[in-house]
């Protein structure tokens, strides 16, 4: 493990993805594991503000799959999975085999855990985990 940290605010945990935003290079697979309310869609909205995505920030829990395309200021293609309710399988479906080998795209997926058959070797692993109303540990394995 890397780094382990305690956030105090939900401002924290978005400053957190901010500055892991900042080391992107285009082609990461970003996997936020942690159980309802740990934080990973706030963490998310951290990345997404940083790399210049514009809001809002819809959850993608109704969607699966929520695609932030490139434009002039987000020189990414993000796409903010949720895995909470589906199967490797619906995964796959969506494109998922091209999806995560462009180097254009950026993927953000909360509940990786679930669809953990078809992610690649290299991925970032995050967990969030809930302490108290106001703080969280985040581990960035
Ligand atoms: N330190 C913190 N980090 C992240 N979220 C926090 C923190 N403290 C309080 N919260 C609140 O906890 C909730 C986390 O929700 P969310 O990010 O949607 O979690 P998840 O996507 O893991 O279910 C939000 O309402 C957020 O405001
Ligand atoms: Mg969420």
């Amino acid at each position: 493990m890397s780094k382990s940290i305690i956030t105090n605010s939900f401002q924290e945990t978005q400053k957190q993805g901010e500055l892991l935003a900042k080391e992107l290079k285009g082609g990461e697979i970003i996997c936020l594991e942690g159980e309802l309310g740990a934080g990973k869609t706030t963490f998310t909205q951290g990345i997404l503000k940083e790399l210049q995505v514009k809001g809002p920030y819809i959850s993608p829990t109704f969607l699966i799959m929520k695609n932030y395309p490139i434009t002039k200021k987000q020189k990414f293609n993000i796409y903010h999975i949720d895995a909470y309710r589906v199967k490797s399988q619906d995964i796959l479906s969506l494109g998922w085999k091209e999806i995560s080998k462009d180097n254009n795209n950026i993927l953000i997926i909360e509940w990786p855990e679930r669809i953990k058959d078809i992610l690649p070797q290299e991925v970032f692993w995050i967990k969030l985990k809930w302490i108290d109303d106001e703080k969280r540990l985040i581990q960035f394995f």
